[in-house]
């Protein structure tokens, strides 16, 4: 459940329909999902096996495992992915925080305030909501991961999909919302290139958390009697839902928003908002639902999202912690203080200049956790073997031998997840 809370969050209601809405509607989901399972998923299986059989963190598991100190640069390629993701994260989820106070500012009739919050381009408010985030990360990561991210999770997630789907009943009779499915639901296949490829499946790494070892270190705090295979299943269908149930929403709504005269996209194409696309589209819909309903929509939609995003944020965070924690043999208290504070600095300046999202989004999470999976990929396939790690996920899984995955899951991991990975990196790098 911590991973499957993990794995949903901004990731799914804010990069997806951005994603999206950049890259072709309907063509990219297509492309989107087919990553989702067919790379996504058994790259999960085999990060959450690393973490569960060698019970340590994203750098230690593979010294754990190969004598050769070269493989921990993957592990550590990954510390560096998930630190400088959440350096821009927190940010964003300032952002859905401080639309919480823009909404109720906005329905007492306090402009003033309203308008000061709701200016992504204030450095100062940014970093004030981004650093209210970093400590409440840090204060949860300090006290480890436990039952309490599970029992958030498990009330969470199924509140957010309740108010996404309520969100869409409400938005789909608004003008301009039928442009929305359309775009959305209707595939023009002739869209699909390689730019779409590469960011579709950079996308499933990030919604689904891989790539940077998140998944080894909650791995590594799996039972033996969980099984694993399941348990990746539920946490990419669960992931994969939310994020196409959000679409829903957030597509049509930059439809309602055009239909009202805000400009959502420039000549070429591009979005106008960038990364707060969502941020300036959502109020339109809150708006025009009005009242004290409309209102109380948008404070608890807000407040669930901020929520969801702690939850990654804890994930991210945990990464570096738990790797500081192991292999440098420092307490976690100090751990988190010093991982926090080093990532909540890179974070300040994000925030007086947003230019730095886009950047590290693409050096980070485009290509850099593609590139954490190909070789997480290709250590458990070849260095570990799939026949080690399949020992690995027997437990938990009684009738493991007898499983079409079992059949299928050394294929990929040795051959067509790197290969494609591979393949779709390398277009780019050429193209
Ligand atoms: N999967 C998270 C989201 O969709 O918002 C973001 C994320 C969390 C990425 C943890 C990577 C990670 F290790």
């Amino acid at each position: 459940m911590a991973a499957a809370g993990g794995a949903v969050g901004l990731g799914n209601i804010w990069r997806f329909p951005t994603e999206t809405a950049e890259n072709g509607g309907a063509a990219f989901l297509f492309v989107y999902v087919i990553c989702c399972f067919l790379i996504g998923l058994p790259v999960m299986v085999a990060e959450l096996s690393l973490g569960r059989a060698t019970q340590r963190n994203a750098v230690g598991a593979f010294n754990a495992l190969s004598k050769n100190p070269i493989y921990q640069a993957v592990g550590f390629w990954g510390v560096i992915c998930g630190s400088m993701i959440l350096s821009f994260y927190v940010v964003i989820a300032g952002w859905s925080f401080s639309n919480v106070f823009v909404e109720i500012f906005d329905y007492v009739g306090m402009t003033g305030p309203a308008t000061t919050l709701v200016d992504t381009s204030n450095g100062v408010v940014n970093i004030l909501f981004a650093a209210l985030f970093m400590v409440a990360t840090i204060f949860i990561v300090r006290g480890g991961v436990s039952e309490g991210i599970e029992r958030a999770t498990k009330t969470m997630m199924p509140l957010l999909l309740v108010m996404l789907l309520v969100l869409i009943g409400l938005t789909l009779p608004m003008e301009g919302a039928a442009d929305g499915v359309k775009a959305y639901l209707q595939p023009d296949f002739s869209q699909i290139d390689r730019e779409l490829i590469l960011y579709a499946l950079g996308q499933s790494f990030f919604s689904l958390s891989l790539g940077l070892g998140a998944l080894i270190t909650y791995g590594s705090y799996l039972s033996k009697s969980d099984n694993v295979v399941q348990s990746a299943a539920i946490v990419t269908l669960s992931d994969v839902s939310i994020a196409f149930i959000a679409g829903l929403l957030i597509i049509p709504a930059i439809y309602v928003a055009q239909a009202q005269g805000i400009q959502v996209f420039d000549d070429a194409g591009s979005l106008i908002a960038g990364p707060a696309l969502i941020f300036n589209i959502l109020p339109v819909v809150f708006d025009n639902i009005g009242g004290i309903f409309g209102l109380g929509l948008a404070v608890t939609f807000f407040l669930l999202l901020s929520v969801a995003a702690l939850t990654s944020t804890i994930s991210l965070l945990e990464v570096s912690v738990s790797y500081v924690i192991d292999e440098f043999n420092v307490a976690r208290n100090t751990a988190t203080w010093l991982m926090g504070g080093v990532i909540g600095t890179i974070a300040i300046w994000v925030s007086f200049d947003l230019g730095m999202i886009d950047i590290l989004d693409t050096v980070f999470s485009a290509y850099g956790l593609p590139i954490g999976g190909l070789l997480i990929s290709l250590f458990v396939g070849w260095v570990w073997k799939t026949p080690a790690a399949m020992e690995e996920l027997k437990h938990g899984f009684p009738s493991f031998e007898n499983s079409f995955f079992q059949k299928v899951w050394p294929l990929f991991i040795r051959f067509i997840c790197p290969i494609l990975i591979f393949l779709i990196l390398l277009d780019l790098v050429t193209g």
